[in-house]
């Protein structure tokens, strides 16, 4: 059976580019995905070509282009779809770039900086007739898929509340200013890095899989890190109108000072619980890449379950992780779901991802702009922008 090829081409060789080019070099055939099959046939950096030719060495795809400017990389024929890896505050500028030199795009999260550009990104995608997706790579975990079911199934009975973490005790004062977990003019703080996977949570279980999903109202409480101004510890309490079930209740919080696993062994318990009127589903491991599921119900069963991401096999030597955490040998890191994802859309010609819609980012990303408008946290005009092409 010939395989579907897919050629992606990198904008931004940064941390999280090389984790995702590094899943995309293992064999699909280990995660049972038998048809298709990514390339990395291009990269580029804004600062130059070298820089971008030894992350393609790093990432074992030293024969694809290396670029020295954003724009060479977009206009390469030969790329079918670029990943957007940039900081926040960039993704705007940059996945319009894309789409306006026609190209397909998966862009890193969080989608833009405000709500506004999500939806001037949409409606140049629609306009253009391509693949946009914002790269929220959790929804497309065999883990995420089935806490989905348990949900539509019905098993833990209507859910009416679902409690999500991403904290992560990376004090603020520890990083440099200039980085983009903090620095206000790279859209930094807790909210948009991490507090998007709570929410995450929070939407899969009470938005994505409800019959008739409405937008939820929030009310919230926000730390900022005094000396920059960006946020450090967020709490979000979502309501989700329902029409025949009553209206559920979403907590999603974030914070840059405390943990979610203060011992790292996972001691603390589950990050996420949806609680529904006959039981729970808890959800073990970090939000962004959880590995284990508790089912509890009413009548006393009890299910676990590991959901163990395959990698490439240990004779390659090929290893993956983030930030220099590397994963166990034969383990992925688990983005290459989404990148199956979007192969399938683009052989099969569906403009966005199936598990979370452009109007359900759209939805968060204003949610994100009120929780920042209600704790007085505002980025830089120029970040906020809507014009293109703006040089940041
Ligand atoms: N999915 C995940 O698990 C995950 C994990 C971490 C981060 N992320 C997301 O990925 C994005 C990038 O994060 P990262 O940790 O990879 O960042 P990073 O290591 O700082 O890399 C960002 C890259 O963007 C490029 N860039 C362009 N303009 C820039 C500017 N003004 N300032 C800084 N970098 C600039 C740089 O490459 P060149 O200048 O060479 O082009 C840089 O290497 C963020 O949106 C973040 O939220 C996702």
């Amino acid at each position: 059976m010939s395989k579907f090829q897919v050629k992606w081409g990198i904008l931004g060789p940064g941390g999280i580019a090389q984790t995702f080019a590094r899943d995309l070099w293992v064999d699909p055939c280990t995660r049972g995905v038998n048809d298709i099959e990514h390339v990395v046939v291009a990269a580029a950096s804004s600062s130059s070509a070298s820089r971008a030719a030894d992350f393609l060495k790093e990432v074992r795809a030293p024969e694809a282009k290396a670029y020295g400017s954003y724009k060479e990389l977009v206009a390469d024929p030969n790329v079918d779809i670029i990943y957007v890896a940039t900081p926040h505050s960039h993704h705007y500028q940059h996945a319009m770039l894309c789409l306006e030199a026609g190209k397909n795009v998966l862009c890193e999260k969080a989608f833009t900086t405000n709500a506004k550009q999500t939806e001037l990104l949409i409606k140049k995608a629609k306009e253009k007739n391509l693949f946009l997706m914002e790269a929220v790579w959790t929804r497309y975990f065999p883990l995420s898929i089935y806490a989905r079911e348990i949900v539509t199934s019905g098993r833990i009975g209507p859910v009416q509340r679902t409690f999500a973490d991403l904290s992560f005790p990376d004090l603020p004062e520890n990083f440099d200013d200039s980085h983009r977990m903090v620095n206000p003019d790279l859209a930094g703080g807790a909210l948009l890095d991490l507090g998007i996977y709570a929410l995450t949570w929070v939407f899969q279980t009470l938005y994505t899989t409800q019959k008739d999903p409405q937008p939820p109202t929030v009310v919230s409480s926000l730390r900022k890190y005094e000396k920059l101004g960006s946020d450090q510890l967020t709490s979000m309490l979502l309501t989700f109108p329902r029409k025949d079930l009553g209206d559920a209740h979403g907590i999603a919080t974030t914070s840059l000072r405390i943990s979610s696993d203060p011992d790292s062994k996972g001691t603390a318990g589950p990050s996420i619980r949806i609680q529904g009127e006959t039981g729970e589903l808890q959800i073990f491991g970090p939000a962004f890449r959880p590995t284990n599921t508790r089912l509890i119900l009413n009548n006393g069963t009890v299910e676990t379950k590991n959901w163990f991401i395959p990698g490439a096999p240990e004779s390659t030597g090929w290893k993956n992780g983030f930030g220099g955490n590397w994963q166990a040998p034969g383990e992925g890191q688990g983005m290459f779901y989404e990148a199956d994802e979007c192969a399938y859309a683009l052989r099969d010609g569906r403009k966005e991802g199936r598990f979370e819609s452009l109007s359900e980012s759209l939805v968060i990303m204003q949610i994100m702009d009120e929780v920042r408008r209600q704790g007085g946290m505002t980025y830089p005009e120029k970040i906020e922008s809507i014009e293109f092409p703006l040089d940041l």
